[in-house]
């Protein structure tokens, strides 16, 4: 069913996400007749603009975004639906204008006083412009209306600024209006991860110590920093994925089975296997934590890049890390024992995401002609993007004569049973943001206590003298420690094939 009325009212309109983000997931949801038919999409930001203006603005690349799929009816019907207001967010006055304008569009266009709004903003932003919807009652709910505030990491850059963010907000919010994004979670696949696990007999029984021998998750990217050098050199590899998105796979991945699909129940499994994490000490910091930073190099396509030093808006010298590896371990009945090793970071040889799970092997091998050592262990890969799937990779004899064992995989491509169907991961999180539905959206505890994870190996590499970087080139799969964090545990990082557009 539709969302119920109301308006989305984005701080930072002119920016890019909301071009390539926001509005194409506000067509996908148009077009899928999930937006109410009171609807209005109100653009703020600094440029002198009318309607018209930000609407040929939004529309310049839409196609590009939209993909193939694109129909003009459906755009010129959205398109209709947005709005725009120059403001200065930091102006009280301009405040009052935009409740004007508010109360005017409820009036026209019968969106009933419930107001979404969106900080497509830099994040010192926040709490000042809360400070000022505060002050002029916009974010005050009624029995008969409700406000609700969107905001995208980074949520602090450390613990304490997260739990300074966090109380600053709630001054002027109840921890329900709140809804903190982390795109990971929009994705189809990262939900898939609770459907493979809980909606499927047979897995459950074997998701856990007895029978997983360890966990890789690896979110590689082949892109460098782009236009974000100044953002990244103050955030580093650590900070900008692994409390956040690589804690999400982690949670989903690891979490009981929750007693139900709601967001407290989620929140609270998923809160409990951070709680689970071994927080690591100063001393474990310096062999369970590997970073990195790219020099040039030449990425598989043949295209020569530059350092990340070279790049814009990064000193020179810069010693902010672009790779981050980490070995974690969980303290429960489920994981102990279990090593979780994680991984990312930028201009890797692959733009690519999977979470591989590695099974003991069978105790003993009764074929003749093949040793256990021989055999490959079993594995599940979930394959997050692209090329979204999960392979099972077990053992089969090698038709013949002899009992020979070779690793056949068993493949599941989205593409194959559900078509190829464009989406920003924006689209799920603004209807739920609508409705209210928080299941997706980050609680403040969960925030803090990812921080809480990478907060020991925040403080001991601020504390040691920097590396010596560049440390790997790029094009490859990042510094030489990343693979002993592993081969110290006689283990190997899965040789990752870069995976192919798939087509069958
Ligand atoms: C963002 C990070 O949160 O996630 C970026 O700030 C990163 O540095 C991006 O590139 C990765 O998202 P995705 O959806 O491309 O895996």
């Amino acid at each position: 069913p539709p969302a119920p009325p109301n308006v989305m009212i984005i701080f930072g309109a002119g920016g890019d996400l909301t071009k390539r983000k926001l509005v194409p997931a506000l067509y996908h949801l148009s077009n899928a007749r999930l937006l109410p038919e009171s609807f209005v999409m109100l653009g703020l930001d600094r440029l002198d603009m009318d309607d018209d203006g930000f609407r040929n603005l939004m529309g310049e690349q839409i196609r590009d975004h939209v993909g193939e799929v694109f129909e003009e009816d459906v755009w010129t019907k959205l398109c209709e639906r947005l709005q725009y207001m120059k403001i200065d967010m930091l102006s009280g006055p301009d405040y009052e204008l935009l409740c004007e304008r508010l109360s005017r569009i409820d009036a026209e266009r019968g969106t009933e006083g419930n107001y979404l709004f969106y900080m497509a903003i830099p994040p010192s932003l926040f709490s000042k412009v809360a400070d000022h919807l505060g002050d002029v009652g916009l974010l005050h709910e009624t029995e008969d209306d409700w406000r609700r505030v969107i905001i995208e990491k980074p949520f602090g850059r450390d613990l304490d600024s997260a739990i300074a963010l966090n109380n600053h907000l709630h001054k002027n919010l109840d921890e329900d209006q709140i809804y903190r994004i982390d795109h990971y979670l929009g994705k189809e696949t990262v939900q898939n991860i609770m459907v493979f696990r809980f909606a499927n007999g047979f897995i459950e029984p074997l998701w856990n110590r007895h029978h997983i021998d360890h966990v890789q998750i690896t979110v590689a990217e082949s892109v460098g920093v782009e236009h974000r050098g100044a953002y990244y050199e103050e955030a580093g590899a650590m900070r900008d994925m692994i409390p956040n998105h690589l804690l999400v796979l982690l949670g989903f991945l690891a979490m009981e089975p929750p007693n139900s699909f709601e967001a407290h129940a989620m929140r609270d499994e998923v809160n409990k296997v951070l709680d689970a994490i071994t927080p690591l000490t100063p001393e474990q910091v310096l062999t369970h934590a590997v970073r990195g930073q790219y020099g040039a190099g030449t990425m598989p396509n043949g295209e020569q890049v530059m350092a990340y030093r070279a790049s814009n808006g990064v000193d020179p010298n810069s010693h902010t890390e672009t790779f981050a590896a980490l070995k974690l371990g969980m303290d429960n009945w489920r994981w102990a024992g279990v090593p979780f090793y994680l991984r990312t970071g930028k201009r890797l040889t692959a733009q690519y995401t999977e979470i591989a799970i590695q099974f003991k092997k069978a105790p003993t091998i009764m074929f003749q002609d093949t040793e256990v050592d021989e055999l490959e262990p079993d594995m599940v890969v979930l394959r997050i993007q692209p090329n979204e799937g999960i392979q099972m990779s077990l053992g089969a004899k090698i038709p013949g004569p002899t009992m020979r064992i070779g690793t056949v995989n068993m493949d599941f491509c989205y593409e194959d049973y559900f078509g190829n169907k464009p989406a920003t991961g924006y689209e799920t999180l603004i209807y739920d943001c609508m409705k209210g539905d928080a299941t997706l959206y980050k609680h403040a505890d969960t925030v803090e206590k990812g921080w809480e994870i990478v907060q020991s190996v925040l403080d001991v590499w601020s504390a040691l003298p920097p590396r010596e970087f560049p440390n790997y080139a790029a094009g490859t799969w990042g510094p030489a420690a990343a693979g002993n964090l592993l081969r110290e545990d006689g283990r190997l990082w899965r040789r990752i094939q870069v995976p192919k557009a798939h087509g069958r």
